[in-house]
Formats: structure tokens, sequence, C-alpha cells
């Protein structure tokens, strides 16, 4: 009998991938490039099982049922397209090559158009959920060749995590790259939720002067609450997490934080499309600023920076900030959403929004039982363009206004840098502000270079100069937007 699928790259999260498979009842061809690997896995964690081997490209192929499905799971970049040259000339048309890696999604769509003129489908797929996930169910985000879907579906479907409905946290994305630029929005919100945590504990730590095992015991009770996600759960366990000498761990950790890029893609993308994506950018410079070490410990010292206490009730101070965090949270996924839906105009994707939000409910590192609100917001309004006028959310923002006020205030009057959750109320006070000053800027714009404005009392689309100093010509600079 020969494999249902080839998984090519025997790290980690191609090892789990592979197990998974197999406990769901596929039969997987396993290959990597030093064979040793195989071997490893063939008599370690597969032992036992119906996972077989694959010494050689050519092995593989030849051990696939027609059409081949062999999902990459190596370093996204160059492994992948040098994997795919090898490939190509072994398989057949209809087959089908998938990168399951943290691919940047232009390179989906320039592979997926590639190997289209060769007859042969791609698939690129977004897989969130760490070592644990892929071992027993990742959130899967496939997208590429729609072709390629129903012969693809029924594994990833099996494989992926499931909500509390039973419905599987995988669906077909869109065309392209859909798959890989969702996946890397959920990165993006990933870093704007892991920052917005951090956040929270600073104002705990510094402002407030909890202790370690007191800040454990509000996470647990926030994860009872509409913040209960799977980050929220790993921080109370991190924060009590006693280092073998009893101290808390997480106070010998360098305070510098690494990152692989998909965030910085997603406000690249956000910067290219023009979305305000301010929250996760935030988080992103955030990362950048902590690696700044040696400079941050200098500054402090040349600045003389005082502790800063926050005075008043600590009951009161924790739940402004439970519901600053989760307003800022909200505002976040509002921000990732409109990304989302500039792309899917700018790429025809035809995104469905309430399927992202159901294909993050489980397995992904930004699961959340939030995630079921932001599908119930989708389906009653799927073209919803700012998720905080959804009723439920809008709620949430109206309710915790006060109380976010306060803890946005607090955080610039004490000095503790909270840069997503002001951020993200500065947003929404720009975003439900009808008159924004930009008509000054506009004036500056024609002052200086005749760029030109329209006028509150003409139809839109008219452009007007003024000569405002009298010294300029009344010639106007052709105008357009970037
Ligand atoms: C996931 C994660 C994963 C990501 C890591 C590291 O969905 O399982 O998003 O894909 O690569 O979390 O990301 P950084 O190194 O950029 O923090």
């Amino acid at each position: 009998m020969k494999g249902d699928i080839g998984v090519i790259g025997l790290a980690v999260m191609g090892q789990n991938l592979i197990l998974n498979m197999n406990d769901h009842g596929y039969k997987v061809v396993a290959h990597n490039r030093t064979a040793e690997k195989v071997d490893e896995f063939l008599q370690g964690p597969a032992k036992g099982t119906n996972i077989v081997g694959a010494y050689s490209l050519q092995e593989l192929v030849d051990k696939l049922e027609s059409p081949r499905k062999i999902m990459l799971m190596v370093r996204a970049g160059d492994v992948v397209d040098s994997f795919i040259d090898k490939l190509v000339p072994l398989l057949d048309k209809g087959d089908i090559i998938i990168d399951g890696g943290n691919t940047n999604f232009p390179d989906t769509n320039r592979r997926v158009a590639a190997l289209k003129e060769k007859g042969i489908h791609f698939i690129g797929s977004g897989v969130s959920g760490g070592e644990e996930g892929a071992r027993f169910g990742p959130s899967i985000m496939p997208g590429g060749s729609p072709e390629a879907w129903p012969f693809v579906k029924p594994i990833f479907q099996a494989i992926s995590a499931k909500t509390e409905n039973d419905e599987p946290c995988c669906d077909w994305v869109g065309n392209d790259g859909a798959g890989h630029f969702v996946k890397m929005v959920h990165n993006g919100i990933e870093y704007g939720d892991m920052q917005l945590i951090t956040e929270a504990y600073q104002f705990m730590k510094d402002g407030l002067g909890m202790t370690h095992d007191e800040m454990q015991s509000v996470f647990i009770e926030w994860n009872k609450t509409e913040l209960n996600s799977y980050l929220v759960e790993i921080t109370s366990d991190i924060l009590g997490y006693k280092d073998t000498d009893g101290e808390p761990l997480v106070e010998k950790i360098l305070d510098t934080a690494g990152q692989k890029g998909t965030g910085k893609w997603t406000g690249i993308n956000a910067l290219d499309m023009g979305i305000p994506l301010t929250l996760i950018t935030e988080s992103v410079f955030a990362r950048c600023l902590s690696s700044l070490k040696d400079q941050r410990v200098e500054a402090e010292e040349l600045f003389g920076k005082k502790e800063s206490i926050v005075e008043g009730d600590k009951q009161v101070w924790i739940e402004a900030l439970r519901q600053a965090l989760l307003a800022s949270k909200i505002i976040s996924y509002a921000q990732g959403f409109m990304l989302m839906r500039e792309a899917s105009n700018e790429n025809c994707w035809d995104l469905n929004y309430g399927n992202v939000a159901l294909m993050w409910r489980g397995g992904c590192i930004i699961r959340s039982a939030f995630l079921s609100n932001i599908r119930d917001a989708y389906d009653i309004d799927p073209e919803l363009s700012f998720l905080g006028s959804d009723s439920y959310f809008k709620g949430i923002l109206e309710n915790s206004m006060s109380a976010w006020r306060k803890v946005a205030a607090k955080s610039m009057e004490v000095g503790i840098p909270m840069p997503s959750m002001t951020s993200a109320l500065t947003f929404l006070d720009g975003y439900t502000t009808a008159r924004l000053p930009a008509n000054l800027l506009q004036a500056q714009r024609d002052y200086f270079g005749a760029h030109t404005y329209e006028r509150v009392d003409k139809p839109k689309g008219e452009f007007f100069h003024t000569n405002w100093t009298g010294k300029g010509g009344d010639v106007s600079s052709t105008t357009y937007n970037s």
C-alpha cells in the first residue's frame, strides 16, 4: 500500500505532524536531507507505527499514492525553493507540494504561479501551535491552488485542533499566499497579545509592588473571564515557576526579546497597505527597544529614573488593568482584521473572517474564548469594517473606557512604558473622532509644497491650492496618494 502523504523535514514540528497524521490513520512517508535523521526517527518516536522512511526524494515520490501530496516542514526561504526545484522533475501533473513553514506570503504567491505553469499544485499553509499543537492538533491555515484542497482537506482537518463543538480549526483560506498571509497576521496578533500581557505584568510588579505569587493568582483569575486564553494561562504558569533557589525564574531571564520576523512583516504590510495597525507595530518596536539593553541601562542611570509607584487600592487597579487589557486586545484584533480585509480586497482573496476566527479558536498560540465572539460578530455582519462596532465588543469598549483611561494616564504619570495599551486607546480616540487635525496638515502641505487640498464645502475629488504667502505662484503640484 502506498503512502497517503510525504513529509520532508524531521525537525520537531515535522516529526510531530507525522505522528499526528499517523494517529489519524494516514500512512506517512518521512524524508530528511540527512539519512541518519530518518533512521533516528523510525527507530525512535515512529517505532511501531505505520510511518515509513524514504532516503531520497525519488524514493519518497515512488512511495506515494497519486496525486502525490508532499509537505515541506523545512526552514522558510531558499531551502523551500531548493526542495521545490529538486522535486518538480520527479513529479507528475496534478501532484501537490505543501509548504508548512512560516513563509512570507509573497514567496507563496510566486511559487503558486510558477508551479501552476508546470501543472503542479502548491499550497502555502500556516501551522500554529508549537510542538504540542503539531503533535495533538494545530491550527492550520492553508491557501494556494484551490484544485489541491479537496485532496488535502481530509488529512488536514483530521489532524487539526477542534473547537468545543468539534469543528476543525482548519479551512481553506484563499488563493495564492492567503494562508501564509493569515498566519502572518496571527503571529502579529500573537506579538500584540504577548506585549499587552507584559505591560500588565510590569504595572503590577513595578507600579503595584506585587509578588509573583500574587501576580500568578491574578492571571489565574483573569483566565476565568473574557481574557481566557492560552497566553494568559501560560503566563500564570510562568509567574509561578521557581528556579532551583526558590526564586521566580522569570526574573532571571534577560529582558531582551527575540523575534523571527513575522511581526515585522505584519507591520511592513500594514504600512504598505495604509492600515493603522498601531498596536501590533508598537509591540514589534517594544521588542526592538528591549534589545537595546546596554543603552537602556546607561540611560536609566543618566536620567536618574525614579521608582514608578502606583498609589491606591490594589484591587481596584487590578480590575482596571484587566479592563484595559481586554479593551486593548479588542483594538489589536480589530486592526488585524482591518489589515486582512484590505489584503483580501487588494488580492481578491475573498477571505471569510468568521472562518479565520474559527481557525484560531483552537490549537494556535492566540487561541482564546474571545475568538468565538469574533466569529459571532462576523456571522452577524460578514463585511464588518471595525470589530469594535459589533455590539458585543462595543459594549466592552464602552464599559472599559474609564478604567482604560485611568491605567493609561497613570502609566504616563509614573513612567511605566505601556506602548500597546496606550496606543490602542489613542487609536480608538482617533477612530471615533469625526474631525481630526489633518485639515491643518493638508494646509501645511499645500503651504510649503503646493500639494493641494480638498474642501469640506466642495465635492470630494476637487483639489484646491492657495497662494498662502502671496509670494508663491498659483501653480500646484499634481497630487497623488501613496
Ligand atoms: C505559532 C508561532 C510560531 C512562531 C513563534 C516564534 O503560531 O506556533 O507563531 O509560528 O514562529 O512563536 O515567533 P518569534 O520568534 O517571532 O517570537
